[in-house]
């Protein structure tokens, strides 16, 4: 989940370097570090101030960083091994100080490891599991290998994920780069060479980008770059087409990237959407590669994922099965690897996730594999692990998301899944033809409703501004309004840490009711007709208790205002669609709270955009 990049050959390295990690702070912020690299010198510095570190290490570089570097490695750290403490933060060395290193992921077999290289001399200078790689290229350097087989060999007695980069001074001008599950990609541009854990860290700077695949090593050079495997054959790495701008990676004139990426979810849904029905009304997917004999089978839906992708596939339960009249499963991906899941003939397992790079998910999609289910992935990023592993894949297109907290991304996914309920529909023939073009008409009009409901953030910081002293809020729903409030709970615990809980309206009464006392807030997302009655009882349950209720509701709902102590407005729409819409209030509220708490909402305690451990 850390953040990595690397340069050589370039006139700019330390600022390529720090705008790089500016721009990968999303992926940790615990700490940060850089290595400058020539001949014979390596200059580093590193620095541990949480979600400040990259500014504190811009400041450091901008005071002390020598002239004249071309080539160096930089690295921002979500702490697995080792306190987010600066002795633990990349760049580590080997004992020489020649050889530098940056990794993501984790080095499973490092404790035996730093007992064997600890045995044969080597000084450690970390707790992390990282430093145990830079004793063993070491070794490898010292039989005469040059760094490529170096890292190539000490690579094979590693056990784990990782994406490394690996730079000596005694071989300058060169990175040599390798990834096993972590992501890592290369790029170029005349005369210069980059890596880095994600694109936008080199976006504006490389000019033609190629992905790593696992168990892959890359030497990189002014020159260029050649990629071989573990045994040491040459590889070819596939060129990426990229069509993000620097704007997209870049906050565009918002605050922040969370507030940019709330106001971009109109053009997310619609994007999403846009040419999927053919003339004849057939829904298609260009990316899907399946065929409708294969989903015309299908007997049975599992969807994993993990977080908010984890609350669109809930919603994907309630209307796959309305619509299409399948049984659906949603597992928790980091579970369903572990309790023995049954595949059977015809079960289509869906993976869902922004990045495609959740090591959960990816985890629990190979082991569907490994059972024998065809696997289709949600991902908005093209050509990720995900994407590539599956077997086949509909891609979100919301474009590239960096705040912490998914928010345009969960409204893609909840529109592309109700598309492939639509048609497994269209395929099954459980909906009418007219049925059918009358849910895409409705999901088209959602870009608009979302539209109506951002125009709508006045009043959310209204009510804001008059709840900075609470500390605790249960949010409420039923039937979809059920992953709206697990979704809702979620964003506002992770950007304002107070305490959220998300629940079915219906089990407040089986126990949460207990905790209901005056100061607590209840979120209750009221906006389907037909459980309208039922959720108004739940609201006065918890009104008789004390707590405050904030309701969302439609426009027309001209009963809310006698029950609820305030009432968020969203535009009516059929309630399979109303999840893209009401969160919308519920991501203000959220945003809102945590400015007004003074919270970073890009970038909260803990959390990293991209998990890729277990
Ligand atoms: C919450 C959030 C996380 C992610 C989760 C899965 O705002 O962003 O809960 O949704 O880590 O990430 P992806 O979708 O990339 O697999």
């Amino acid at each position: 989940m850390c953040g990595i990049i690397g340069v050589v050959g370039s006139n700019d390295t330390l600022a390529t370097l720090l705008q790089g990690l500016e721009r990968l702070e999303y992926r940790g912020y615990d700490s940060a570090g850089i290595a400058l690299v020539r001949s014979g010198h390596t200059w580093r510095a590193r620095t541990a101030a949480g979600t400040e570190s990259v500014a504190a290490l811009r400041v450091e570089c901008e005071d002390n960083a020598p002239q004249g570097y071309r080539s160096g490695i930089g690295h921002t750290r979500w702490a697995t091994h080792g306190a987010p403490e600066a002795e633990n933060a990349h760049p580590h060395l080997d004992c020489s100080g020649h050889v530098a290193i940056i990794h993501n992921g984790i080095i499973e077999n490092h404790t035996e490891l730093r007992v064997e290289l600890r045995e044969r001399g080597h000084v450690f200078t970390s707790v992390t599991d990282t430093e145990v790689v830079a004793h063993l290229v070491e070794e490898m350097r010292s039989t005469g290998l040059e760094l490529l087989d170096a890292v190539r060999h000490a690579l094979v007695r590693v056990r784990g994920a990782f994406a490394i980069a690996v730079m000596d001074a005694t071989e300058p001008d060169v990175i040599v780069a390798a990834r096993r599950i972590s992501p890592l990609v290369v790029g170029t541009s005349p005369g210069v060479s980059y890596l880095a854990s994600d694109v936008p860290a080199i976006l504006g700077r490389a000019t033609a980008f190629y992905a790593v695949n696992d168990d892959e090593i890359v030497r990189l050079g002014p020159e260029g770059f050649r990629a071989v495997d573990l045994e040491g054959a040459p590889v070819r790495l596939r060129q990426l087409h990229i069509d993000w701008d620097l704007e997209t990676a870049e906050k565009g004139g918002f605050d922040d990237f969370m507030s940019k990426e709330i106001a971009e979810q109109p053009t997310a849904v619609r994007s999403t959407l846009l040419d999927r029905r053919r003339r004849d009304g057939t829904i298609v997917f260009d990316e899907l590669r399946i065929s409708d004999q294969e989903l015309r089978e299908v007997q049975r839906v599992v969807l994993v994922a993990c977080g908010t992708s984890l609350h669109a596939a809930h919603v994907a339960k309630y209307v796959i099965e309305r619509w299409s009249r399948l049984s659906v499963d949603v597992d928790i991906a980091s579970e369903y690897r572990y309790r023995d899941p049954i595949v059977e003939i015809g079960t289509l397992v869906i993976g869902v996730s922004q990045s495609g790079e959740t090591i959960d998910t990816i985890q629990a999609i190979r082991e569907a594999q490994r059972r024998g289910a065809r696997v289709v992935a949600i991902s908005n990023i093209v050509d990720s692990s995900l994407a590539r592993e599956a077997d086949a894949v509909i891609y979100t297109r919301a474009g590239l998301e960096v705040s912490v907290a998914s928010t345009k991304a969960f409204v893609a996914q909840v529109a592309a899944l109700e598309l492939l309920a639509l048609r497994l529909a269209q395929l099954r023939e459980t909906l009418t033809p007219e049925e059918i073009e009358r849910n895409l008409q409705g999901l088209n009009e959602v870009g608009d409703h979302i539209a109506t409901a951002l125009s709508r953030s006045d009043d959310v910081n209204a009510v804001a501004q008059q709840l900075l002293e609470a500390r605790d809020y249960f949010f409420i729903g039923r039937h979809v309004g059920f992953p709206t409030a697990l979704e809702g709970a979620l964003k506002l615990k992770e950007i304002t840490y107070l305490h959220a809980e998300g629940y079915a309206a219906g089990e407040l009464k089986h126990g949460p009711l207990a905790l209901i006392e005056p100061g607590v807030i209840v979120v209750a997302v009221t906006t389907d007709p037909q459980m309208h009655e039922k959720i108004l009882s739940n609201v006065a349950e918890v009104k008789a208790r004390g707590a405050t209720v904030i309701a969302v509701a439609t426009d027309d709902d001209e009963k809310i205002d006698a029950v609820a102590d305030f009432v968020l407005r969203v535009p009516a729409c059929d309630p399979m669609y109303s999840p893209m819409i009401d969160i919308v209030p519920l991501q203000l509220l959220a945003y809102s709270l945590a400015r007004g708490l003074g919270r970073n909402v890009d970038r909260p305690r803990n959390l990293a955009k991209t998990v890729t451990v277990e």
